[in-house]
């Protein structure tokens, strides 16, 4: 009888990124999730009482010393992704990276290496890149049914500043602010959109407020080597949001990831700037066993949500004869006939399902990693140049970029 052989899995990390991909961890035949490891004893109990049998460590070191486990989804802060993904390859495990995969180039050379070495896979993960409606962008871009890709305009209005936040997720020397936590959406996608290989890039990145000095602000212009072109923007800072720009949305400009309104807004600014928020708190009340994670990433409603903007924003493909947008449940395509509404047969997006199935292929099956590590490095080099570009004020010409496979996603 076929059996789909589950990887035996373990997260390190058990935080508020980790508790939206463990859903797709537990639900999927393909994922065995077994062990999980965290610094912080309330995190470790509240995933011991949901997984009784599971194996519960307090580092990563001593989970890749478990020898049954078989691959780690790595979800720590993200100076630690490097160090982990290292260790973790070292130990014998395959490794999916949360993104962004590491601070600089070469320690996304040294998860590369690490891998190849020890024979084990490497995923970039959990970018929007794998949202069904950038798929279904990728797959209508690839078929040529509305001719080459010219351009793509991608604007993302949130309130990632606003949002519960420890120390480090608002220092850029360990990879804080908007650049180097949402770059990887919107620069992954289109990447994927584009083809993989942008020829330069000239960016500029905002830090505003002095009560919370990161990075909350960026925009770039990029060349592709086809030819086509792409303009990114992300807003952090929670006053407009695209969230408001569709016509579903309740005009409350409610974030996916915590919910605020603009009046919830209102009052955390004035505690920001006032020093009164309890930001351990707020962001703990974010994690496992938290009410919040029951109902932002555990309820299932039996019909999925329209799609928001949230994170990736709001996208638009241009193609020589037509263009296509996200809509409710599915795509508007703009062609020279007219303009069509196709919704998606499934419009639920499961986040980190498609790493992992990506993951599961390449480890039994031997099916490529798409999303390997020079592809979360070539996307990690868009960051980078775009804080050298803004302090420049120059292009930067790119030299790690890889094209994605034509049959990806085709
Ligand atoms: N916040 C989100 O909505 C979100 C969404 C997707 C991805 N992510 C990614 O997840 C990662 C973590 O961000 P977060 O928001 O979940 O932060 P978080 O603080 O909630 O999660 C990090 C977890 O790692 C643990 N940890 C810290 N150092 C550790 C160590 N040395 N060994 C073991 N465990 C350690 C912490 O105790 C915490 O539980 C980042 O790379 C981020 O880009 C976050």
């Amino acid at each position: 009888m076929a059996t789909t052989n589950p990887i035996k899995m373990g997260v390190i990390g058990v935080g508020v990124g980790a508790t939206q991909i463990m859903p797709s961890m537990e639900s999927l035949d393909e994922i065995e999730l077994m062990a999980a490891a965290d610094v912080n004893p309330r995190v470790r109990s509240a995933f011991q009482e949901r997984h009784p049998d599971a194996r519960v460590y307090d580092s990563a070191s001593a989970l890749c010393a478990d020898p049954d486990v078989e691959a780690v989804w790595v979800a720590t802060p993200n100076n630690f992704h490097s160090p982990h993904v290292v260790l973790a390859a070292n130990a014998g495990k395959h490794a999916v990276s949360e993104k962004p995969m590491a601070l600089t180039i070469a320690e996304a050379e040294a998860m590369v290496e690490a891998a190849a070495r020890n024979g084990v896979k490497l995923l970039c993960g959990h970018t929007l890149g794998f949202s069904p409606p950038v798929m279904e962008m990728r797959r209508i871009i690839m078929s040529g049914e509305l001719g080459p890709l010219k351009a793509l305009n991608n604007w993302a209005f949130t309130d990632w500043m606003l949002q519960a936040r420890q120390p480090e997720e608002l220092d850029e020397s360990v990879g804080g602010g908007v650049l180097y936590r949402q770059g990887p959406h919107q620069l992954d996608t289109l990447r994927l959109l584009g083809g993989g290989m942008v020829r330069t890039i000239r960016g500029t990145t905002g830090k505003w407020w002095p009560e919370r000095n990161a990075v909350g602000y960026y925009s770039a212009f990029m060349e592709f080597e086809s030819g086509a072109t792409a303009t990114v923007t992300n807003n952090g800072y929670g006053y407009a949001m695209t969230a408001d720009l569709v016509p579903w949305s309740d005009e409350q400009g409610r974030g996916l990831i915590e919910g605020y309104t603009h009046d919830d807004r209102v009052r955390i600014r004035a505690e920001l700037k006032a020093g009164t928020r309890d930001e351990f708190e707020a962001k703990d009340a974010l994690r496992i066993g938290s009410d919040h994670e029951r109902r932002f990433w555990r309820e299932r409603p039996a019909e999925p949500p329209p799609w928001r903007p949230a994170n990736l924003g709001i996208l638009i493909a241009t193609c020589e004869r037509g263009d296509l947008r996200q809509s409710r449940y599915g795509l508007h395509v703009y062609k020279d006939g007219g303009v069509e509404d196709r919704p998606f047969a499934q419009a639920r997006y499961n986040a980190g399902q498609e790493d992992l199935l990506e993951l599961h292929r390449a480890v039994r099956d031997g099916a490529p990693v798409h999303h390997d590590g020079l592809w979360g490095m070539a996307t990690l080099e868009l960051i980078t140049a775009i804080m050298e570009s803004s302090r420049t004020g120059k292009d930067v010409r790119l030299t790690h970029q890889v094209p994605m496979a034509p049959e990806y996603g085709a």
